[in-house]
């Protein structure tokens, strides 16, 4: 006989909000309904360690008062008001646009170092936070449209905007680390994805199927060409590859404001008629995925995973267009 540990009328394990009698117990005298319960159970537990949940913040970080500030970080919900054109940006502007680049560059290369299984994302922030201040900067997504940390961290199925946390990286996963910069009056926007340990081989093509799709997307920027043409390039390649595209998430305009016009879709987009003119400074930056490129967003607002909890991969650079083509800015 078997001894019951959830007396009858007692709420039932499985949080169906029924009593245990009228619920799982009838499992005790059912093998068939035992057996597809404990398969229930073991799925659970193993997509538990499967995939990416929330973990907890740590407080807030301060930014020193003589650092200068991006509007938005100074009103209470972290939004931007006026908002750069797509023109072409003065040659003063892009010099300025270089000394950010540069500086985002060189922070997620000591993030990029850092990445290693036993490190929490929450550390990766940290590093982010003070390399960006001790080269003067504003780490750009602290307090934008309300995001709590300096730095985005995406791992394995998150797509992008994941938010560091106590989540410990353990060998075999992947991050993207995605580091904004507000210097000078203008920011620098680059990201890279951080293989953790031993990866396993598909995993790695998307990596580098991925960093392979951000160069060809750079090799379509010339004056002359089309938005349009960037996301072709793109999409051609990732699908040759058998990966999937994002559609949610684009590439933006950049320079005195975090994100402007031009959209820059990731994927051949009719609608990308704007024409490339020298001088043009904005971002790429594809999102490609193993699987269903559709996504997902957790209750923070800002995480988003692929429906099918695929891995997806991501790399970006801010550029300039020149007369012939385009100077990539994030370069260290
Ligand atoms: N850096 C991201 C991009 O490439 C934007 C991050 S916004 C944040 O556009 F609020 F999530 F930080
Ligand atoms: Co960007
Ligand atoms: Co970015």
């Amino acid at each position: 006989m078997s001894t019951p540990t959830i007396a009858a009328n007692d709420p039932c394990w499985c949080g169906s909000g029924r009593r245990y009698k009228r619920c799982h117990r009838i499992a005790d005298v059912d093998p068939a309904r035992a057996a597809a319960d404990e398969a229930r159970r073991a799925q659970l537990e193993r997509d538990a360690e499967l995939y990416v949940r929330p973990g907890r913040l740590s407080p807030p970080r301060e930014v020193p008062a003589h650092i200068p500030r991006p509007a938005y970080a100074l009103d209470k919900h972290g939004r931007p008001r006026e908002r750069d054109t797509a023109r072409p940006k003065d040659p003063e502007t892009i010099e300025l646009m270089r000394a950010a680049g540069r500086a985002a560059a060189e922070v997620l290369a000591v993030v990029g170092a850092a990445v290693r299984p036993g490190i929490t994302t929450d550390d990766l922030d940290a590093i982010a936070h003070e390399e960006t201040i001790k080269r003067g900067g504003y780490p750009s997504p602290l307090g934008y449209n309300g995001f709590p940390k300096s730095l985005c961290t995406s791992v394995n199925e998150v797509i992008c905007h994941g938010i560091p946390d106590s989540t410990v990286l353990k060998d075999g996963d992947i991050v993207n680390c995605d580091v904004t910069i507000f210097l000078n009056g203008v920011h620098g926007d680059t990201n890279a994805t951080f293989l953790v340990g031993d990866v396993d081989a598909e995993t790695r093509r998307l990596v580098d199927v991925t960093r392979e799709c951000l160069d060809l997307g750079i090799a379509a920027v010339r004056p002359g060409n089309r938005v349009r043409d960037i996301g072709r390039a793109i999409q051609t390649h990732a699908e040759a590859n058998g990966f999937g595209v994002v559609r949610a998430f684009v590439g933006h305009g950049i320079g005195r404001s975090f994100h402007s016009d031009p959209q820059v879709f990731h994927y051949d987009n009719p609608a990308a008629r704007g024409v490339l003119e020298p001088g043009m400074t904005f971002t790429i930056e594809p999102m490609i995925t193993i699987g269903d490129w559709h996504h997902e967003m957790w209750d923070d607002g800002w995480t988003a995973v692929t429906v099918d909890r695929s891995r997806t991969a991501q790399f970006e650079h801010t550029l300039v267009v020149t007369d012939d083509g385009a100077e990539i800015l994030t370069r260290v």
